[in-house]
């Protein structure tokens, strides 16, 4: 080490989870695992890097994503590599490379962070978390319904209100390439009141200019063409398909024609789940089909369908609501005043875990009055202190008292101890 310096900070936008929050997201990854696992879809982990190309070519080279938000660098040996901004294309990427998609379907899900150098804002971050599910060789609009009831389900289980779900239908690629030359003649007779991203969208990537969030140009994409009104047959009906099995299974949804996803590979269902309750970063969950993805990056021709939640968004909406789960803490605090009481501590805690299954119980160590030992017991959020000192150790007792409340402290033999704590675990 050399001199001392000024305290080096995180990076902007990259975040700590502190003790007092990680409880909570335990609890709703743990929500989320009961929920895959009810409709059986297995946890697939990739790595956090990949190859910069694999990113250019899924997610798209004009996309806001591949131009300007990834974490790019060249590794030692010169190749460039990307900290992955999403999941899907390293789930196709992995799932191609282990012969998963041969002759078989495939119901997945993955958890991490992921990495956007966008400008960090209240539900936007440089390392953000999702859970993401991706299902592969199913064509019709069956597995659109299963995920996004899926997910309505999820909402309910954690006690999720306010959040709304919004359906489109991007159609086939030349339904949407038809389109685009429609959409580009529009825009191009207007071209005077397009803003300096939509201009330069125009050439590249027009129907990303209906995602504008410019309120100049709200009146013209209004009333620009509906991509509703030029879809294919097929997926026309894929849509119609889709919606009366939502409708049969009492989910609402709006349609949005608007809606089109900032990443290249959607065709046909795509959705969105969002609330108004978290400003500007409102969609807490998102996803839809990408039919073309796995050929296109050198597998057999797959139907695929996937969505990602963002975790950070998910959690701050459950605390604004005041739905979120109630953390962890110790159930016991084992308070050890004097020498005798201090060499016994360890061990005794080590037989009470063993006796009471599921007990969380810490023990003080590091010595301290009996008056500190307590402030301690009381901001480890325990429940009940155990105590032990001269008097216990030499007559094999344990004391009990409730941390909240005034309740009395009683004197009980070891195996006494024991079943109380059963007891009150039962409770
Ligand atoms: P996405 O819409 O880019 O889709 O991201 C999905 C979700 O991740 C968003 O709705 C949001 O909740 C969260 N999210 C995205 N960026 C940030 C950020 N900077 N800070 C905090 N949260 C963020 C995808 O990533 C697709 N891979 C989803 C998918 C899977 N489609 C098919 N399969």
């Amino acid at each position: 080490m050399s001199q001392p310096s000024k305290n080096v900070q995180a990076i902007r936008g990259m975040n700590d989870i502190l003790p007092e929050q990680t409880g909570v997201w335990q609890q709703v990854e743990a929500a989320v695992r009961n929920v895959l696992a009810a409709y059986g879809y297995s946890e697939i982990r990739m790595p956090l890097l990949e190859k910069t190309e694999l990113f250019k070519r899924s997610i798209g080279e004009v996309t806001d994503i591949v131009e300007k938000e990834m974490y790019t660098f060249d590794d030692r040996n010169g190749d460039s590599l990307t900290l992955r901004p999403e999941g899907t294309a390293g789930c196709v990427r992995a799932c191609i490379e282990h012969g998963l998609l041969h002759n078989q379907t495939q119901r997945l899900w993955y958890m991490g962070p992921m990495f956007r150098h966008e400008r960090p804002q209240k539900g936007r971050y440089r390392q953000f978390h999702q859970i993401g599910v991706e299902a592969f060789g199913m064509a019709g609009p069956d597995i659109d319904a299963e995920q996004i009831l899926m997910t309505a389900r999820l909402w309910k289980q954690l006690g999720l209100r306010e959040v709304h779900l919004e359906l489109n239908s991007l159609g086939t690629a030349a339904a949407r390439a038809a389109y685009r030359d429609i959409l580009v003649a529009y825009f191009s007779a207007h071209r005077e009141r397009l803003d300096e991203d939509s201009q330069r969208r125009l050439g590249s990537n027009p129907l990303r200019i209906l995602d504008s969030k410019n309120p100049d140009m709200q009146a013209l994409i209004e009333a620009a063409p509906k991509l509703a009104e030029h879809l294919d047959t097929e997926s026309q009906e894929h849509f119609a398909a889709l919606r009366a099995m939502l409708d049969a299974a009492g989910v609402a949804y709006r349609v949005n024609p608007r809606l089109v996803r900032g990443l290249d590979y959607y065709g046909r269902t795509v959705f969105e789940w969002v609330t108004d309750r978290l400003g500007a970063q409102g969609t807490v969950c998102a996803g839809g089909r990408y039919d073309g993805l796995v050929e296109f990056l050198g597998g057999r021709p797959t139907p695929a369908f996937g969505f990602a939640l963002g975790l950070e968004r998910l959690i701050a909406l459950l605390i604004d609501l005041g739905v979120h789960p109630q953390p962890e803490t110790a159930h016991a605090y084992l308070v050890l005043v004097g020498a005798a009481a201090e060499r016994q501590g360890p061990v005794l805690g080590e037989r009470l875990r063993d006796a009471v299954p599921g007990l969380r119980l810490q023990v003080n160590c590091g010595g301290g009055s009996f008056k500190s030992q307590f402030k301690r017991a009381d901001r480890s959020g325990a429940a009940w202190a155990l105590i032990l000192g001269d008097e216990e150790v030499a007559n094999g007792r344990l004391g009990i008292k409730p941390l909240r409340g005034d309740a009395a402290q009683v004197s009980l033999s070891e195996a006494e101890a024991i079943a109380r704590l059963r007891e009150l675990l039962e409770r």
